[in-house]
C-alpha cells in the first residue's frame, strides 16, 4: 500500500516537473492605444489561443523610448497601437523587425502604405482623425464661445481653460505638432503653438487624458484624437466633438514586431491576430472608435466619418523620420514649454 502511494507519488511528480520543463507560451506585449482596448486585447487573445500576455500600457512616446533603452537586452515581444510617427522612428533606427504577415490582403491601402514607408517593418492597425473637444455645460456657465478652429484656441477667454498632452510622451500630442507646421508653415506654426501655451492649464503624459479630464469638468478643452471625444460622449458625458475649420491631420495607428524578442513566435501569431477581422470589429465594444485597417471589420457607426473632414496630406514619412521627430520635439521643448504663462 505505501509502496504504490510512493511509487504513484513519484510518477506525478516526474509529470509536473515535464510539465515545466515544455515551455509556457507568453508573449509580452506593448501597448499604447486606451487601457480599455488594451485590456480586452489581452483577454481576448488569451481566450483564443492560451498563449499568455503580460500587458503594459503606455504612451507612444514612451513606448518608443523604452524600446529604444531595452535595445541591447528587448523585454517586449511586440508593440501594438499608437500614433505611427513613433513606430516609424523606431524602424528607421532598426530597433523593429520587418514581417510580411498573411493577413496583408484584406487591408486598407493606408495600412499598406504605412507598411512600405517603413521597409515592412511596422504596419497599419486603424486610423483617425484629430480635433479637439470641449465640455458644453463648462463652456455655457462661463458663458464661453463655442471654439470651431484651431484659432479660436489661443483667444484670452480660453485662458487656463485648454489642456493637452506634452509631444515628447504622447503621439496624439506629437501629430497635434506637426498638424500646426504643416498647416501654417513652422514659423507661424510656433508662433502659434506659444500663443496656445499661454490658455494651458496642464500637459498631461497620456494624449487622451484631457478629453477625460474635460468630461468629468476638470478643464473646458481637451485637444485630442476626435474618436478620443466621442467615447467621452458614448459614456454619457457633455462632451462636444469638433473637426477644426482650418482642416486636421490625423493618425495611422500601427503596430510593430520588437527586434531581438525573446517570443518570435507567439508575436507573430499575435499580429496576424491583431490584423483580423473579428478582432479590429471588438474596438467599438470598449468605446474604441478609430477605423479599422482591415477592410471587412465593422467600425461604429459612432466612429468619426473621415471623409467628411477636411484632412492635410500628413507627411508620415517626413514627420515620423528620426530626425525631424527629434527636432520638432526639442524645438518644442525650448520655444514653448519652458515660457512663462
Ligand atoms: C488614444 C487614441 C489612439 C492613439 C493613442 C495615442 O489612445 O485613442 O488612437 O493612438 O491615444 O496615445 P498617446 O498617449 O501616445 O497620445
Amino acid at each position: 500500500m505505501l509502496k504504490t502511494y510512493f511509487r504513484t507519488g513519484a510518477a506525478v511528480a516526474l509529470l509536473i516537473s515535464g510539465a515545466a520543463l515544455a515551455r509556457a507560451e507568453s508573449l509580452t506585449l506593448y501597448c499604447s492605444a486606451d487601457e480599455a482596448w488594451c485590456q480586452q486585447i489581452k483577454t481576448t487573445f488569451e481566450a483564443e489561443t492560451g498563449i499568455t500576455v503580460d500587458m503594459t500600457r503606455k504612451s507612444s512616446g514612451e513606448t518608443y523610448a523604452q524600446v529604444r533603452a531595452e535595445a541591447s537586452n528587448p523585454k517586449g515581444d511586440v508593440w501594438w497601437g499608437g500614433t505611427g510617427d513613433p513606430h516609424l522612428q523606431a524602424a528607421e533606427e532598426g530597433l523593429t523587425d520587418e514581417y510580411l504577415s498573411p493577413m496583408r490582403d484584406e487591408l486598407h491601402d493606408w495600412a499598406i502604405r504605412q507598411a512600405e514607408a517603413a521597409g515592412n517593418k511596422t504596419i497599419g492597425v486603424y486610423s483617425g482623425a484629430l480635433g479637439f473637444g470641449y465640455n458644453k455645460d463648462l463652456l455655457a456657465k462661463n458663458n464661453m464661445p463655442e471654439p470651431k478652429c484651431w484659432a479660436d484656441l489661443t483667444k484670452p477667454e480660453y485662458k487656463g481653460q485648454i489642456q493637452m498632452a506634452n509631444p515628447n510622451s504622447s503621439g496624439t500630442a506629437y501629430t497635434m505638432l506637426a498638424t500646426i507646421v504643416q498647416l501654417m508653415g513652422e514659423e507661424q506654426g510656433f508662433e502659434y503653438m506659444k500663443a496656445l501655451h499661454k490658455n494651458i492649464n496642464q500637459y498631461t503624459k497620456s494624449g487622451s487624458a484631457p478629453i477625460k479630464a474635460a468630461g468629468l469638468g476638470e478643464t473646458t478643452i481637451g485637444i485630442v484624437f476626435m474618436h478620443d471625444a466621442v467615447s467621452q460622449s458614448a459614456a454619457g458625458f457633455p462632451v462636444v466633438t469638433v473637426a477644426p475649420c482650418e482642416g486636421t491631420g490625423y493618425e495611422i495607428g500601427s503596430m510593430s514586431l520588437i527586434k531581438g524578442a525573446r517570443n518570435p513566435e507567439e508575436a507573430k501569431k499575435f499580429y496576424d491576430w491583431a490584423l483580423t477581422a473579428d478582432m479590429q470589429s471588438r474596438a467599438k465594444d470598449v468605446n474604441s472608435f478609430q477605423l479599422p485597417s482591415n477592410k471587412a471589420a465593422e467600425a461604429s457607426p459612432l466612429s468619426p466619418d473621415l471623409s467628411t473632414i477636411k484632412l492635410i496630406d500628413y507627411d508620415f514619412k517626413k514627420h515620423g523620420s528620426s530626425d525631424e521627430r527629434k527636432r520638432l520635439l526639442q524645438k518644442w521643448d525650448a520655444e514653448v514649454s519652458t515660457l512663462p504663462q
